[in-house]
Parts: structure tokens; C-alpha cells; sequence
């Protein structure tokens, strides 16, 4: 490398590393109010080798070829997801099994940006509905069951549902607010063809909100949890639990390559 290459080089990297020099000065004090702050923190302290315990996964997994067929046309909405959204492959799967049982209604509990409702929304049939449930950003102290570290930042946010909002597919999704653990959802009940549960993290409100879906699903319907990984060991252990010992969950099984778990409802009694 010659000596103009190396000032080059040195002239690019030096703002950048000024730039992260101070950012990480905010990261490490005020920025430890955002959860997706704290998740950077997490990630840089594995970087430096920091092993966290890895919590037990009992659901076992199937194949992603045994829950997708390659015949069957599905459209994929905001394919580039934000923090807080599915994986790309998720948001396949969620929309192959929408597109596949074109159910007359799907509930999800955790509306967030609106990805996910958006997505179900439009591969449904002409007259499916979407309902989507969310935590109102001014409820965030006030909640049943106390909510997850670093999942404040995905209920505190200036709107829900942002990504279907002005597009043809929102006459399809009608919003609520309320806390799931609260919420009355006595006029959905045995109605919904699919429920996507992807609310508060914590096991309390896994396990409540398993039930809630349990409870919404029509025969035959899908029932979809997202995010049994490590990041959420509420989730991790709410799941185990239901496996393990409610017979109604016996059926559950994770989706390879994803974070996923399943259940079919005539696979289970209540
Ligand atoms: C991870 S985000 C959902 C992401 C979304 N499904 C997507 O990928 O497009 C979790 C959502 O659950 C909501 N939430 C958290 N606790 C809740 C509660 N107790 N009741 C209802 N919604 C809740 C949050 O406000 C947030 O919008």
C-alpha cells in the first residue's frame, strides 16, 4: 500500500471511529433506557466472549419443507423488516399458512408497526379479516403482569400499525388496543383461523396469551408463537411449560430455521 493509500484509509476510518467513540459515550449511559440499546450492549459483551446460559428448548422441531409447499403463490409485503419485525423467512411462513387456509378471520395479539398484520391481510381471501390487538403506549406502566426488560421500546412508539396504515389492505385489519391480559375477547372466541401470538415477552403473559389463543382458534385453525429463542427465555420457558405438562399443547413443535412454534388445532383437546 503506498503512503497516499494509507492517509486514504486513515482519513476514512478516523471519522467513523470519532463518530462510535462518542455514540458509545450516549450507548452506555442515557442509551441504557432503549431496549435496542441494551440489545447492542448484549451483543457486544458475547463479542468480547461473555457466555450467557442457554435456556432448554423441549418443543421439538419439524422442517420447514413439512410446513411449506413451493406450489403455492404468496405475497410478501415490506420484505425489509425493522428491529422488533419477523425474520424474512418467518414472515414467509406466517404468510404461506394465511395464504393456504384463507381462514375468514386471524387475531394477532402484538400489532406493533404493522408488518405482520399487513402481510396476513393480504394473503387472505377478498373477505378476510384481520384483527390485531396492541398494548396502548400510555398503558405501558399500567399492565397486569409487570412486561419483559427490553420490550418497553416496542410498546412505546408514536402509532401502531404504521406499515398497513394508507394501504388497500387496511380496510381488511380493524385495530384494537387494550392489554391482552385484560382485553375482552369474548366476541372473537372460536372464530379465528389463525392466531399469531406476539405480544409481552414474559412467561406470565406467554402463558396467558396461550390460552386466549386457544380459545380464539376455530377447528382446524393455526395457532403461531413467535420469538422461542434465547433472547427470550420468557417465551423459552412459558412454551416448555405448556409442552410439558397442558395436553392441550402436546402438539406443539418449533419451525426449523425459524423462531416459530406451531400447533394445529385439531391436534389438541382443551
Ligand atoms: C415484537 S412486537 C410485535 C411485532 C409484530 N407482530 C410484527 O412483526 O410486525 C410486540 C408487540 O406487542 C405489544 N404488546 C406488548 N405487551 C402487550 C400486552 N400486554 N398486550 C397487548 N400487546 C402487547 C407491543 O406494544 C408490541 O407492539
Amino acid at each position: 500500500m503506498t503512503s497516499e493509500h494509507k492517509d486514504s484509509a486513515v482519513l476514512r476510518f478516523l471519522p467513523k471511529y470519532l463518530y462510535a467513540v462518542i455514540s458509545s459515550l450516549f450507548l452506555f449511559t442515557i442509551g441504557v433506557f432503549s431496549g435496542r440499546h441494551r440489545y447492542l450492549i448484549f451483543r457486544i459483551a458475547e463479542h468480547f466472549g461473555m457466555k450467557t446460559p442457554q435456556a432448554r428448548q423441549s418443543i421439538p422441531t419439524i422442517p420447514l419443507t413439512s410446513v411449506l409447499d413451493s406450489k403455492l403463490d404468496i405475497t410478501l409485503l415490506e420484505p425489509l423488516g425493522d428491529p422488533g419485525n419477523v425474520t424474512l423467512l418467518e414472515l414467509m411462513v406466517i404468510s404461506f399458512l394465511a395464504r393456504r387456509a384463507r381462514p375468514q378471520a386471524v387475531f394477532e395479539i402484538g400489532t406493533f408497526d404493522g408488518r405482520t398484520a399487513l402481510n396476513l391481510a393480504a394473503n387472505l381471501g377478498p373477505e378476510g379479516k384481520v384483527y390485531t390487538l396492541d398494548l396502548p403506549s400510555a398503558a405501558l406502566d399500567a399492565t397486569k403482569f409487570p412486561l419483559a426488560v427490553g420490550e418497553r421500546s416496542f410498546v412505546a412508539k408514536a402509532s401502531s400499525g404504521a406499515k398497513f396504515v394508507n394501504t388497500p389492505h387496511a380496510a381488511k385489519i380493524t385495530q384494537l388496543y387494550c392489554d391482552s391480559a385484560t382485553f375482552d375477547f369474548s366476541a372473537y372466541e372460536n372464530r379465528m383461523g389463525l392466531v399469531f401470538v406476539d405480544g409481552s415477552h414474559t412467561r406470565e403473559y406467554l402463558q396467558q396469551d396461550s390460552q386466549t389463543a386457544l380459545h380464539l382458534a376455530a377447528d382446524g385453525a393455526v395457532i403461531l408463537w413467535h420469538d422461542y429463542q434465547q433472547d427470550w427465555p420468557g417465551v423459552i420457558a412459558g412454551l416448555n411449560e405448556l409442552y410439558e405438562t397442558n395436553p392441550a399443547f402436546s402438539a406443539l413443535r418449533k419451525i426449523e430455521g425459524t423462531t416459530l412454534v406451531m400447533l394445529q388445532r385439531e391436534n389438541y383437546r382443551r
